[in-house]
């Protein structure tokens, strides 16, 4: 598939998020990358599902809603309700993943697995067919700006041998230290679907990265 370029606005301002949104949208981002923190699973609180349904009124781009909370089947119906496109649960916070993946599914969005970096790729193998996408963690969940965890490179051609052997159609989405220095290796691993948060909001002239990193993705 195409790759896609999701910038994560954990490190937009929170304060003017409408504009934040709109520059990266018509940069040429393809999906905004909202990560929802409840202060239990990660050590950092976030927002809920009334941030989801405020940005949803501002952008014609698909909502990719990443869950760190515990307990997630509480919430991805209001999530859903809120306008989010894809939803992502992790495998840590699952007691019953596959119920969860049909929970998502049938809210009308595509259903996504998270790992942590020190989780085996190996917990996918029952829900591989069933998943709409992988999103593996580069750096350890929770904040922003943290530095791009290298032996998840080989975690991504792990995956990606797992789903060639189901013949599943799901796809790889990365998240957590990526920029525009390692932006080409991870999609020669074999990633799809790109999350920046600092590498774009952080930087002086968002609009620019994006076009930056949209270059290297379709070169
Ligand atoms: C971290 C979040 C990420 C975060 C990535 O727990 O899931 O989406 O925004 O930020 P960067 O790209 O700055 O590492
Ligand atoms: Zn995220």
């Amino acid at each position: 598939m195409q790759s896609l370029l999701a910038p994560s606005v954990l490190s937009a301002d929170f304060a003017k998020i409408a504009e934040e949104v709109k520059l990266v949208e018509i940069a040429g981002a393809d999906i905004i990358h909202l990560d929802v923190m409840d202060g239990h699973f990660v050590p950092n609180i976030t927002f809920g599902p009334k941030m989801v349904s405020d940005i949803k009124r501002i952008t014609d781009l698909p909502l990719d809603v990443h869950l760190m909370i515990t307990e997630p089947e509480k919430y991805i119906s209001g999530f859903a309700k809120a306008g989010a496109d894809w939803i992502s649960v992790h495998y840590e916070t699952a007691v019953h993943l596959n119920r969860l993946i049909h929970q998502i599914k049938d809210n009308g969005c595509k259903a996504g697995v998270v790992l942590n970096p020190a989780t085996s790729v190996e917990v996918l193998d029952e829900v591989l067919r069933i998943t709409d996408f992988v999103l593996l963690m580069s750096v350890n969940p929770g904040f922003g700006g943290q530095k791009f965890i290298e032996s998840s490179l080989a975690k991504v051609r792990r995956v990606k041998e797992k789903i060639a052997a189901a013949g599943s159609k799901t796809f790889i989405e990365m998240d957590g230290g990526i920029g525009i220095e390692n932006l080409k290796a991870i999609k020669d691993a074999g990633v799809d679907v790109f999350v920046c948060g600092n590498s774009i909001f952080g930087a002086k002239d968002s609009a620019a990265a994006v076009k930056e990193m949209k270059k290297i993705l379709n070169s």
